[in-house]
């Protein structure tokens, strides 16, 4: 089975991605009205940075498919950041992010914006599942959470999974660079489904802070990187039963001792200064997407199909408003 039949679209969903896609936007909308609008999801930034992204040479030839066709060297943006709605202090627990963005890739994208036409993206959680299994219960966990006390208690009292995972999920960290990030929603690989994460090499021997600062996770990211690199190991996992690692289910963990990531690439962020307004202002007007990518790393699955639309919109909308040229 390749990994397109695998998937299935509902009638209903093109509704649930169109309801969650106005939702975030007029959320978006009321709570920015003026200044900076910020993004939907992710909006603080630990740090943009420079990396170089090397894809391996020794690699069998199910992995030589794409960017992984040829060893080759990319140079990369890494943006850092939080995954809550709001700039939160950094103590707090929650989600972090790694969106990786390689340049001067050749060839038709599956996005047509015109600035991100020479990229390939790589989108990565601090979480091997995502939340919700689909828009489905997305779009109703985004209702209840913009409802009443009554709704968030209805929706969370029926879908015990999702508290589940958001109580695992959610945790403090000390360092973004001392990170184990993962795709948790699985891509196209040629046609096969596979999943990505991306490995910190040097083992985390940072502690939080005592007194943390709001903003102790860029200070960790300035400190390291003014006096050395840091590296992860990028891997690959092939789905090896549709059934236990579905493409339609983003909440399923896929076993890693039944499939292991295997490495296919290194990615390395250059020791540097990046704590910069230029810098910071770059990366706000920045967009990353998992569906800028070349057709043989499509997203599957209706959790990514609703971030084509999402994603989209809501990054057209924060840069026309911010003055960015679309
Ligand atoms: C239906 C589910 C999801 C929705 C509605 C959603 C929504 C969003 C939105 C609106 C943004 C900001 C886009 C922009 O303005 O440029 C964003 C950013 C981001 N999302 Fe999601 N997301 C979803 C699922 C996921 C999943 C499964 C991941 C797993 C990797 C993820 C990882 C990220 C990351 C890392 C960023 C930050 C990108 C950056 O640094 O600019 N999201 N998301």
């Amino acid at each position: 089975m390749t990994g397109s039949s695998q998937e299935v679209v509902t009638t209903f969903e093109e509704g649930y991605i169109n309801d969650l896609f106005e939702r975030l936007k007029t959320q978006l909308i009321d709570e920015h009205p003026d200044g900076l609008m910020p993004r939907d999801a992710h909006p603080k930034m630990h740090g943009l940075v420079r990396a170089e992204f090397t894809v391996h040479d020794n690699l069998p030839p199910h992995y030589r498919i794409g960017i992984f066709a040829m060893p080759a060297t990319y140079t990369a943006w890494v943006r850092f950041s939080n995954a809550n709605s709001a700039a939160q202090p950094d103590a707090k627990r929650d989600i972090r992010g790694m969106a990786i963005k390689l340049e001067g890739v050749p060839g038709d994208k599956l996005s047509d914006e015109p600035d991100c036409a020479q990229n390939q993206d790589f989108l990565l959680i601090s979480t091997d599942t995502f939340l919700c299994d689909n828009v489905q219960t997305f779009d109703g966990m985004v209702r209840a959470i913009q409802g009443s006390l009554w709704d968030k208690l209805r929706f969370f009292a029926c879908n015990p999974g999702v508290v589940w995972r958001l109580i695992c999920a959610f945790k403090v960290f000390a360092n973004p660079l001392a990170i184990r990030y993962f795709s948790s929603t699985p891509y196209l690989l040629g046609d096969h489904p596979v999943k990505y994460c991306a490995t910190p090499v040097a083992a985390n021997t940072q502690a939080v802070p005592a007194h943390p600062g709001d903003n102790f996770l860029r200070e960790a990211m300035v400190a390291q990187l003014a006096k050395q690199p840091a590296e992860f190991v990028f891997g690959i996992q092939r789905q090896s039963d549709p059934r236990s690692m579905p493409v339609e289910n983003a909440a399923k963990r896929w076993d890693e001792a039944a499939s292991p990531f295997e490495a296919v690439a290194t990615l390395r962020i250059l020791a540097q200064e990046f704590d910069t307004s230029e810098r910071n202002r770059q990366g706000e007007d920045m967009r990353f997407s998992p569906w800028h990518c070349l057709p043989v790393h499509r997203p599957l699955g209706s959790i990514n199909r609703a971030r084509r639309v999402v994603y989209h919109g809501i990054s057209q909308l924060r840069r026309r408003v911010n003055g960015v040229s679309l």
